[in-house]
């Protein structure tokens, strides 16, 4: 097995070239390891170890991530404008990110090669991510992350559960940086998304949705785009279940940016000029602000091999997104929220239409920033830069009433809630 120089991908010309799988034997296979007791089998990424690069007695780091939930969304459809929409809820995972995918395997190479640091540059959910899996693997761990920029949630669990939190002046995109130079120069193990591992883990999420799906993709698979390895892993899973057979097409994958922090919108739409990172990244979506995204050419390669649409939205259209979708009884961080946004834009603009099948990506879990719920719903949620919009209209806001002590006050608002839900529905 080797890193291809060209693409970052891994590649096992053994393995992934001649070896031809038998298809049904291993889509029962996968589905029989649900009803086991065994770590490796129940863990939604080990158990498509079929399609990882390790060997069957290398020691495992779980947590028991992935078999996340697909959730039918009938309110967030009706306000894209289509007759039916499903969330992939990523959120629903050990550290309540997408990120727990790729980390079981990153850490499991980490382990593997006798590493005894493991480091990441984050917006919070790499942070919390790989904290947790290095206290698994008991290896030290430490965290760069831009100061002040990354939510109480994310920066308690990195702590909790051990990690070395270095805050650094500067943003997402300096962090990011210093650690791949100091990664080039030292004996630390890097698990961005750069590192081929990461994506290896998280490309198992494409099969597992294709199975819940019954290996029926639908029409568009919608994901937020920040640094760009989650749109890049779908992009190599469902590649890999193309040309293996297990399904008959590919999804169109699109990728959804905050307008604030969009460098790969920008050069999507003016395709003839070159990257430009965006140099002063700005949303409230903390989990996407970055200007510099390192893997923008796999997600490129994802986008066009499958005809997919990249976009920007707004941070009053994440913010109405992400409270739709919490209407729903589903909830998510603001950054997964710019698929729903994104979803309704794209029905609008007729570039899907409302009868195909839609599948939004959630990244984060609803629990994983508070604050901006709280103010939006208290309609105090203002947007970083004035230029971009200033103050966000709490469009679906759903404030806190304070209510005497007493059951007639209690009985009166109740009535009178009562009312405008009957009237609402
Ligand atoms: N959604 C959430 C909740 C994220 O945390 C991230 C990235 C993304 C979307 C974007 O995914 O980078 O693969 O395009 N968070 C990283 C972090 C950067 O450090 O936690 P991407």
């Amino acid at each position: 097995m080797y890193v291809c120089s060209q693409c970052g991908d891994l590649l096992d010309v053994e393995r992934r070239e001649l070896w031809v799988p038998d298809v049904e034997e291993l889509r029962a296979l996968w589905l029989e390891r649900l009803q086991s007791r065994a770590a490796r089998d129940r863990s939604g990424v080990w158990r498509f170890r079929e399609f990882l690069p390790f060997e069957s007695e290398d020691a495992i780091v779980s947590l028991g991530e992935g078999n996340t939930p697909l959730y039918d969304a009938p309110r967030s459809a009706d306000y894209c404008g289509l007759s039916s929409l499903q969330l992939k809820h990523q959120g629903n995972n050990p550290t309540g990110s997408f990120k727990d995918t790729g980390m079981t395997v990153a850490v499991t190479q980490a382990l593997k090669l006798g590493m005894r640091l493991v480091a990441c540059a984050s917006t919070g959910n790499t942070a919390a991510s790989l904290a947790a899996y290095a206290a698994r693997a008991r290896m030290l761990c430490a965290i760069l992350v831009p100061e002040g920029q990354v939510s109480d949630a994310k920066l308690a669990q990195a702590l909790d559960y051990g990690a070395k939190v270095l805050e650094i002046e500067g943003n997402f995109d300096v962090c990011m940086r210093v650690i791949q130079e100091l990664a080039e120069q030292s004996s630390l193990y890097l698990v961005n998304s750069i590192n081929p591992f990461r994506i290896e883990g998280q490309k198992t999420v494409a099969f597992e949705l294709a199975e819940q799906l019954e290996w029926n993709v639908p029409d568009h698979l919608v994901v937020p785009g920040g640094n760009l390895g989650n749109s890049s892993a779908f992009g190599k899973g469902f590649r890999e279940l193309l040309s293996h057979g297990f399904i008959r097409k590919q999804p169109r994958i699109s990728v959804i940016q905050a307008d604030g922090a969009a460098p790969f919108a920008r050069f999507v739409e003016n395709r003839d000029s070159d990257f430009v990172n965006e140099k002063q990244p700005h949303t409230l979506a903390t989990a996407i602000k970055i200007g510099a995204p390192v893997s923008w050419k796999k997600a490129w390669r994802a986008v066009r091999e499958t005809g997919g649409h990249v976009i920007a939205v707004s941070e009053q259209e994440i913010a109405d997104a992400k409270a739709m979708i919490g209407r729903d009884g589903v909830g998510c961080e603001p950054a997964s929220a710019t698929t729903v946004a994104g979803i309704r834009r794209l029905v609008g603009d007729d570039v899907i239409d409302k009868d195909e099948a839609v599948v939004a990506v959630l990244t984060g879990h609803v629990l994983k920033d508070t604050d901006y719920a709280i103010k939006y719903h208290n309609q105090t949620l203002v947007a970083p830069d004035a230029g971009s919009g200033g103050a966000i209209r709490g469009t679906f806001a759903n404030s806190i009433r304070r209510v005497a002590a007493a059951p007639c006050a209690i009985d009166s608002a109740l009535r009178d809630l009562q009312l405008r839900f009957n009237r609402e529905s």
